[in-house]
């Protein structure tokens, strides 16, 4: 049943845990998460990015929207990484309960600024609103911060952005990175400690794909309860199609659409497993 992010957000962060957010680009995407999240019996969250709403149009949202309904266990939909006014006004109007103004690219205050507006917007619709702070760019005190340094969030800004912008959900920054790990992830767990103590609200992890399970269980001890996966379930995708493409055997599209769904399924249910939302719903 369409259910609010921030509901199953905040059931997750009493009781430890966290919820999966996908982002899924048409049917088959959608379908996986349901069936999986309804075979674990856990709660989950579909996420759609802004291009994959520009290409799909309302039809596309209406369809996540109703997946979600009609879903035996509570499910969200939920507008990633948006730094477009007019597209959350949109995606708010036709329901969507929650967005990411995502002003990480934006110096502080003007990311401050606009985060506060959008989750006013927001709020007078009911819905929430996650965001991002964690690009803190160029000097600091005269000396260079290093780029990787200066990608973190730093807990006292994250501090006073929650409490100036009235945000629902922060995502942070420590070490995560969206697609693929050149080497070991590393993550600053000492500084997400340190954002914890200073922020109450749901933290949310970036990123999760080509994260281990110790890096997994560690980050929902310090708080996270939403983690977003995209890579590991487009690449599967990917791989699925490529592979069925060198054969000219498989000509029925219907069973490989379902095919690919049960594929993309699987990495789903391995990832609800691993959040500790399997059982919860
Ligand atoms: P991954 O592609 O690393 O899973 O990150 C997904 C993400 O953060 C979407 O917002
Ligand atoms: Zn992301
Ligand atoms: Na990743």
């Amino acid at each position: 049943m369409l259910t609010s992010t921030k509901e199953l957000l905040e059931v997750a962060q009493k009781h430890s845990y966290a919820v999966g957010a996908f982002n899924m680009y048409n049917l088959e995407g959608v379908k996986a998460v349901v069936k999986a999240a309804e075979a674990e019996n856990s709660p989950a969250i579909l996420q759609i990015l802004p291009h994959v709403l520009d290409y799909g149009g309302s039809s596309l949202i209406a369809m996540f929207l109703e997946a979600a309904n009609s879903a035996k266990v509570p499910m969200s939909v939920h507008l990633d990484h948006c730094d477009n006014n007019a597209t959350i006004k949109t995606v708010l109007e036709a329901g969507v309960q929650s967005v990411l103004a995502d002003g990480s690219t934006l110096p502080f205050q003007e990311n401050l600024t606009f985060t506060r507006e959008m989750t006013d917007i927001a709020h007078a619709k009911g819905a929430t609103v996650e965001a991002e702070i964690g690009r803190i760019s160029g000097t600091e005190d005269g000396m260079t911060v290093s780029e990787k340094e200066a990608k973190m969030t730093d807990p006292e800004q994250a501090k006073e952005f929650v409490a100036k912008s009235g945000v629902d959900f922060l995502a942070v920054t420590i070490g995560n990175v969206h697609g693929k790990y050149h080497g070991e992830p590393k993550l600053d767990f000492d500084r997400l400690a340190k954002i914890r103590q200073q922020v109450e609200i749901p933290l949310v992890l970036h990123g999760a794909s080509g994260l281990p399970a110790n890096m997994i269980h560690q980050s929902i001890e310090l708080g996270v309860c939403k983690f977003n996966v995209n890579s590991e379930v487009r690449k599967k995708y990917l791989e699925f199609w490529r592979e069925y493409g060198q054969t000219d055997s498989k000509t029925d599209l219907l069973d490989c659409q379902k095919a690919v769904t049960a594929e993309m399924e699987k990495i789903i249910a391995e990832k609800i497993r691993l959040f500790g939302s399997a059982g919860k719903a």
